[in-house]
């Protein structure tokens, strides 16, 4: 299997010219000019195209039991959808509930993905409860290939860790040379101030920001921080929304504690009105932590751009508008939380980002593919484009022309968060290691491809 694309623009975190690529197998053989095709290469020119890395989402729940639902995607549509927009990798949650053993979500994790994915994968490891056996079953997990934990500060009762739990996650983290992902908000001020404004009737999907303003993230921010700071575990703040949460994570990078921050497109994107939307049109919009006062948008461009913040991820948690999110009609913390947007990432940030001029073309390939390489241990395997590296590549268009709908979306959810929304770019050609997995926006690669990355922990 050979691949020859001539003449794009190859752009990297750090580079950009004009070069041919051979891909042989899985992996990128030559860069060069003029490079000839061998017998029964296939030749793509891409001469007035972007040639990136494939892109990386950090973040994402393909699969995820939650708040008495299941997301609708699932290996198959989930990673199909991921490519369609130009993301070769993701990293999905495997998230067990409390009462169940570490091991057993490791389990059911790899049988949702067994044979289904069609891009590559990873987990962050969900620590859900510590005990005895969690840990053994841990050290096992990582054994296996998996190089990262996820905690929760919040959700109190369902996966939300408590201190005792936190402490000895990051120890053991910090033992095994492991990064702790955490979600980074104080459960018990947001289960207060939830009963508070039930208590005084106010049940609408706009009450969800209410019950969780930038105080109960910076609060879960400072909190981790605090122990991170004592354990010397790497941590990574997932879903970073606002100013307040951004000032701990920075002070805290100041006293030397190790922490990546990521955000996500929708918080760049979209603000609290959306949640506000009159009807019950506002459950699209809830998420935790919520959509913010736009005031924020400008601060978490000023961090891509600044390097404060590292990755734009999407937190994929995809509930049906029909059928799944009514299930929080008459009372907001009943909706299932998450806003879809792992097909339209990498044109959204392209299309706002790049277009408007709020990062350039390089902090893009940094913040959507390199650096989740760099920090969850794939580069430069993934995220770069270099001879060996895989042959993930995205041939970006940068005249195409279109707009979000969910008429047309490979996810499987039965709306859009970005419905009408005009998009200035896509993937015309994506490749999975040497595979051409999409062309002119249909996916055409192989279900079951895709596979589990294995990946090293690097211990003190
Ligand atoms: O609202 C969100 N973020 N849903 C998915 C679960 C999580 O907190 O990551
Ligand atoms: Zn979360
Ligand atoms: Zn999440």
């Amino acid at each position: 299997m050979s691949l020859l694309i001539k003449n794009g623009t190859i752009v990297t975190a750090t580079d950009r010219y004009v070069a041919d690529i051979l891909c042989e197998g899985e992996v990128i053989r030559a860069i060069g000019h003029d490079l000839s095709a061998p017998a029964g290469a296939e030749v793509i020119d891409a001469t007035g195209k972007y040639v990136f890395p494939g892109f990386i989402d950090p973040h994402t729940h393909i699969y995820l039991p939650f708040m008495g639902t299941y997301s609708k995607d699932n290996y198959e549509t989930g990673t199909k959808a991921a490519l369609v927009g130009g993301t070769t990798t993701i990293f999905d949650m495997c998230c067990p509930s409390r009462a169940m053993e570490a091991l057993d979500g490791f389990n059911t994790w790899n049988r949702e993905s067994a044979g289904r994915a069609a891009c590559d994968y990873s987990y962050h490891m969900g620590v859900t409860r510590f005990d005895e056996t969690t840990e053994a079953q841990l050290r096992e997990i990582v054994q296996c290939g998996v190089s990262s934990f996820k905690i929760f500060l919040a959700y109190k009762g369902a996966f939300g860790i408590d201190d005792t739990e936190l402490y000895r996650t990051l120890k053991l983290a910090k033992e095994l040379g492991v990064v702790v992902c955490a979600h980074c908000e104080n459960e018990t001020l947001v289960a207060e101030r939830q009963k508070e404004l039930l208590a005084a009737g106010l049940t609408g999907p706009e009450q969800h920001h209410e019950s969780r303003p930038p105080r109960v993230e910076a609060e879960g921010v400072h909190h981790l921080m605090s122990f991170a700071e004592l354990t010397g575990a790497s941590t990574y703040i997932v879903h970073l929304s606002c100013q307040e949460a951004l000032d701990e994570a920075i002070s805290a990078r100041q006293r030397g504690v190790q922490v990546a921050v990521e955000t996500l497109i929708q918080y760049l994107l979209i603000d609290k009105t959306y949640a506000e939307r009159p009807g019950f049109e506002g459950a699209k919009y809830v998420m935790s932590p919520p959509l913010r006062d736009a005031r924020n948008q400008a601060v978490l461009w000023n961090g891509l751009r600044s390097g404060l913040v590292q990755t734009v991820a999407t937190d994929h948690a995809p509930f049906d508008f029909v059928g799944q999110k009514p299930m929080g009609k008459d009372d907001f913390t009943k909706i299932p939380n998450g806003i879809p947007a792992l097909e339209e990432r990498v044109n959204l940030l392209y299309t706002y980002g790049v277009k408007t001029g709020k990062i350039d073309l390089h902090t893009f390939v940094n913040v959507a593919s390199t650096q989740a390489a760099k920090i969850f241990g794939l580069y430069p395997k993934k995220g770069a484009i270099a001879l060996g590296s895989d042959a993930d590549l995205v041939i970006y268009d940068p005249d195409w022309r279109g707009t979000v709908s969910a008429a047309n979306q490979t996810m499987n959810v039965d709306y859009s968060g970005f419905e009408g929304w005009k998009l200035e770019g896509r993937p015309s050609v994506v490749t999975v290691r040497g595979e051409v997995a999409v062309r002119d926006g249909k996916f055409v690669g192989t279900v079951g491809r895709g596979k589990f990355l294995r990946r090293d922990c690097r211990p003190a």
